[in-house]
């Protein structure tokens, strides 16, 4: 058998974290509300009620979560900014404390050689902006990349990587067509025009930040490889459909330029009936210094059957198909063919070989360096005598970056990976009951423990650094 084939010696080790996930301290020094503050108040959208307000409380303890990233030998950490801590309303007076914040967390991280890798939006509207119409309202890309403006003229000096946006089908998805997650719009495929004027606020946001001397503008997308569950023409006509949704949907235009054909969504014209305006495409396509590209599983689509309404909620990343006239329907695969996640979510590794694969495939010369953005996943953790023994996420890990390896011998040119996640955390609907940290939270006392995965990750991240020292001989 041949060895796994080693990733670049320069390959560069991260871990993720989101804003509301994380920080807490939702009106302190002056942060305005944003949509999940709202959403997370509506009784019954959340397991248990369970909000964000306290999260890993990092507002506060974030010197001490920096200690931890030291501790695994990072290079680089991948958080959000709030942007309501920043512009409590979205537009116009900005709040100085709130950038006073980052201030001192890119400044920690530097001082610890910790590359800082912000993303400007991880779904936290401010809800001033939700209720002039969020994302359905052209000028929020328009405010956004005013916003990008404000971060990065008091950032950019000592943060050179930006990432815009996190995961724009996810947020369409779930929070504007089946309402599950903030701002709870169920709008079906009326939500549409969230996925253009989200881009559209990226294009606009990449020129604003390389206006403030932004080095690297990055994009992450929740991206899957789609498999069609049978071999029927009608099952591969509905793969075809759901991966236009998932991924052309978000990716060609950013590097080719164009909308895919989404006629199978009842879109005929090229400016979807007035929302895609002349010079939007060209401002989407500016250039790019890498693709983040967040995985978690693949997608097995058939054709849709019609059958009644089942009103089940969606506790993943799969929009329920049955009840909706989509041209697509998810299914599981075998309950026996893979592990599963505390989730339920497949373990398919290859899956991250594939995708990578078929987006320089599709792509070519257009793709730029890829950075997998996010990997990881939850495991029904529990601290037993101060050790979280979690050898399902060791498990998880290692054959994930074992297929980033095997793509990068085929050619794929991937810099580094950002595990997802560093702490546990506010699992959007699922609130703190899925698990996907390095590092174990107990919630009600805020300690920290790191897992038996943190010392694997730093363990890992060493011998990479050792391999690459020593010219890459070890294989
Ligand atoms: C589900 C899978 C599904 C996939 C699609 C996961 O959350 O568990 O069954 O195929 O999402 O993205
Ligand atoms: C999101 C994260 C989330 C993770 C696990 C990604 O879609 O960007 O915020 O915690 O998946 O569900």
């Amino acid at each position: 058998m041949n060895p796994t084939p080693r990733l670049p010696d320069s390959f560069r080790w991260g871990a993720s974290t989101a804003a509301y996930q994380i920080e807490g301290a939702p009106a302190e020094d002056g942060k305005g509300a944003s949509i999940w503050d709202e959403f997370t108040a509506r009784p019954g959208v959340i397991r248990d009620g369970h909000t964000g307000d306290m999260a890993c409380d990092h507002y506060h303890r974030y010197a001490e979560d920096v200690a931890l990233m030291k501790g695994l030998g990072l290079d680089a950490y991948r958080f959000s900014l709030s942007w309501p801590r920043i512009q409590p309303s979205g537009a116009g007076p900005v709040n100085v404390q709130g950038l006073d914040f980052y201030d001192r967390l890119v400044d920690e991280l530097l001082a610890n050689g910790i590359e800082p890798t912000p993303t400007l939006y991880h779904w936290d509207l401010p809800q001033a902006l939700e209720d002039a119409g969020g994302w359905l309202h052209r000028d929020t890309a328009q405010c956004f990349a005013e916003y990008a403006a404000v971060a990065a003229g008091r950032l950019a000096d000592r943060v050179s990587t930006w990432i815009t946006l996190n995961e724009p089908f996810v947020h369409m998805a779930y929070g504007y067509a089946f309402g599950v997650h903030a701002p709870g719009r169920a709008l079906m495929l009326d939500a549409l025009p969230v996925a253009h004027h989200q881009l559209l606020g990226h294009g606009l946001a990449v020129a604003a930040l390389r206006g403030q001397g932004a080095e690297r503008v990055l994009i992450a997308n929740n991206c899957t490889p789609v498999r069609p569950a049978g071999g029927s023409p009608a099952d591969l006509a509905a793969a075809e459909a759901y991966d236009t949704l998932h991924n052309r949907l978000f990716n060609d235009p950013l590097f080719l330029g164009r909308y895919p054909d989404l006629s199978a969504y009842g879109v005929g014209d090229p400016s979807w009936g007035g929302v895609v305006r002349d010079g939007d495409l060209a401002a989407i396509a500016a250039p790019l210094d890498g693709l983040g590209l967040n995985y978690y599983n693949p997608s097995w689509i058939k054709a849709p059957d019609n059958k009644a309404p089942d009103n089940k909620t969606p506790d993943n990343k799969t929009p329920q198909a049955t009840d909706s006239g989509l041209p697509f329907e998810l299914v599981e695969p075998d309950a026996d063919a893979y592990p599963r996640t505390a989730f339920g979510w497949p373990v398919v590794p290859e899956g991250l070989t594939e995708l990578l694969l078929r987006t320089r495939e599709r792509y070519g010369a257009a793709l730029p360096p890829v950075w997998i953005t996010e990997s990881g996943c939850s495991q029904p953790d529990e601290l037993v005598g101060g050790v979280v023994d979690d050898q399902a996420r060791i498990a998880y890990l290692g054959s994930h970056l074992d297929a980033v390896a095997a793509a990068v011998a085929q050619g794929v040119d991937v810099r580094g990976y950002f595990t997802w996640s560093l702490l546990d955390n506010f699992e959007w609907a699922e609130g703190y009951h899925q698990r996907f940290g390095l590092v174990h939270v107990d919630f009600a006392t805020q300690v920290r423990t790191p897992k038996a995965s943190y010392a694997w990750y730093r363990d890992k991240i060493a011998a990479h650094r050792r391999g690459a020292a020593a010219g890459g001989a070890p294989k």
